[in-house]
């Protein structure tokens, strides 16, 4: 069967109290909105439809970014989820199969919990997504009678006894498109909230002689995110879900907890993590690679055997080849480097290549922005780049040339050349001894 995709992203996110859409606050370095997307490309859809209302462009483009086909649906005023699913009316018209509703704040539903509802469906009109809350506070409770899922009642809405019941409504409900939208048609904002809940289709329902029932999952997938303090938890829940993995995966972590991945981080078998280590967006770390504590890695690549600070920071576009050494207090952003070479201590390495077995010494500097342009700087393979030299691109080194220390080379240095382009040192005789002694005079008499 056919299957479409509607997510829900167009509250406002009160209790955010944000400027941003409640939908764009990332975890894990996306937007928890892609979270949900990614959970719901599982299931192969072939229409995506997110609903966007709140800061609309925005969440439009944080959809795109991640898949170029979703379409958009405009809810410009929020009056409720029920509302919000109609609103993809127009992009599913002459759709015929299943449509799956997530919410855009409920980033953690797993693939196989979908396949659970794609295949309950089979035997009930409609599925939604329930768990058992040790806490269930403010969600939707999920009401039974004999084995068939009776009604939603919306926690403003339900009385004490209906408030204890702890199997609550996820929100990801599965049912065909024509009962989705025949239902919604009908559903009321008689209610607390003065809202169109999406959860009423479930009585309308069972009162028309539909079937509906409950697939189980675990709270923790459910999780759905309203509040600063509820985003922070759940990025606690991604993180300790992602460091199990890694370590499943056969990497070393040495102090688990410190580590922080980006939803995308890929990381070899035999690498091992040192301790505080983040990692941003788009990271790759090849087998038996070290990350020394203290780094802080996005946007790079990390080949085998290579070692990366301690406190070392990769930028977007950093390609470290097999055996590359990364040392303390080093920057690397847009720069390919070589198998085999190190740069150890205090430097800055931007927009350059950087050639095999290639030594740079401390405190070099690629001075790669004249102010309005990027230059490129590249280095040769067996190159000696001396102490605190400052490299002003655009500018070539060759193969296994120098520079002395604290040059700035301005110009290209042919391959095998030594270059040096500093002031020629002068020794004074004696001239240190007297102007100590003229000094410690003047002190003396108390000046
Ligand atoms: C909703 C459910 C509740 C469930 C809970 C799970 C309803 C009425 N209630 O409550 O049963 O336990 O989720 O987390 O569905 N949205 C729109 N347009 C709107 C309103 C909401 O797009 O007009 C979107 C929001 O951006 C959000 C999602 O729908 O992504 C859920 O809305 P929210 O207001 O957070 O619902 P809850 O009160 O959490
Ligand atoms: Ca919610």
């Amino acid at each position: 069967m056919a299957t479409a995709l509607i997510i829900l992203g167009a509250g406002m996110g009160t209790r955010m109290n944000s400027e941003l859409p409640k939908v764009l606050h990332q975890i894990a370095g996306a937007p928890m909105l892609v979270h949900a997307m990614k959970s719901g490309a599982a299931l192969e859809p072939d229409l995506t439809v997110i609903v966007a209302g709140h800061g609309a462009a925005a969440v439009e483009t944080a959809a795109k970014a991640y898949d170029p086909d979703a379409v958009i649906a405009q809810q410009s005023e929020q009056l409720g989820t029920a509302h919000a699913v109609a609103q993809a009316r127009g992009a599913l018209a002459g759709f015929d199969g299943d449509v799956i509703v997530l919410y855009g704040d409920t980033p953690f539903i797993r693939p196989e919990t979908l396949a659970a509802m794609t295949a309950a469906r089979l035997t009930h009109d409609i599925v939604v997504l329930g768990f058992v809350a040790a806490d269930p506070g403010r969600y939707g409770r999920l009401i039974m009678k004999a084995d068939q899922l009776d009604r939603i009642v919306e926690f403003t809405d339900a009385t004490d006894e209906e408030r204890a019941v702890t199997l609550c409504n996820s929100g990801v409900i599965a049912a065909h498109a024509n009962t989705l939208f025949d239902l919604i048609d009908t559903v009321g904002n008689d209610n607390a909230a003065g809202e169109y809940y999406l959860t009423d289709i479930i009585g309308i329902a069972r009162a028309k002689g539909l079937s509906a029932t409950v697939v189980h999952c675990d709270e923790a997938e459910t999780l759905g995110i309203n509040s600063r303090a509820e985003l922070s938890a759940a990025e606690a829940l991604f993180q300790s879900r992602a460091r199990t993995a890694a370590q499943d995966d056969g990497v070393t972590l040495t102090a688990p907890e410190t580590v922080f991945f980006a939803h995308d981080t890929v990381i070899g078998r035999d690498a091992i993590i040192e301790p505080n280590v983040v990692f941003g967006p788009e990271v790759t770390i090849e087998s038996g690679a070290t990350i020394r504590a203290f780094s802080h890695l996005e946007g790079c690549h990390v080949s085998r055997d290579a070692v990366v600070g301690p406190y070392a920071r990769l930028r977007p576009g950093a390609e470290l080849a097999e055996g590359v050494k990364i040392g303390n207090f080093v920057e690397i952003k847009n720069a390919q480097i070589a198998e085999g070479a190190k740069v150890n201590h205090l430097s800055y390495i931007g927009d350059a290549d950087i050639g095999a077995r290639a030594n740079i010494g401390a405190g070099t500097i690629t001075c790669n922005y004249d102010g309005v342009f990027k230059h490129k700087t590249v280095i040769g393979a067996d190159a000696f780049i001396g102490s605190n030299t400052m490299l002003v691109a655009p500018v070539k080194i060759g193969n296994a040339a120098m520079t002395g220390s604290g040059s700035v080379i301005t110009r290209d240095v042919p391959a095998g050349d030594l270059a040096v382009a500093r002031a020629r040192q002068d020794n004074k005789a004696g001239f240190a001894l007297r102007l100590f002694e003229k000094l410690r005079a003047r002190k003396a008499k108390g000046a």
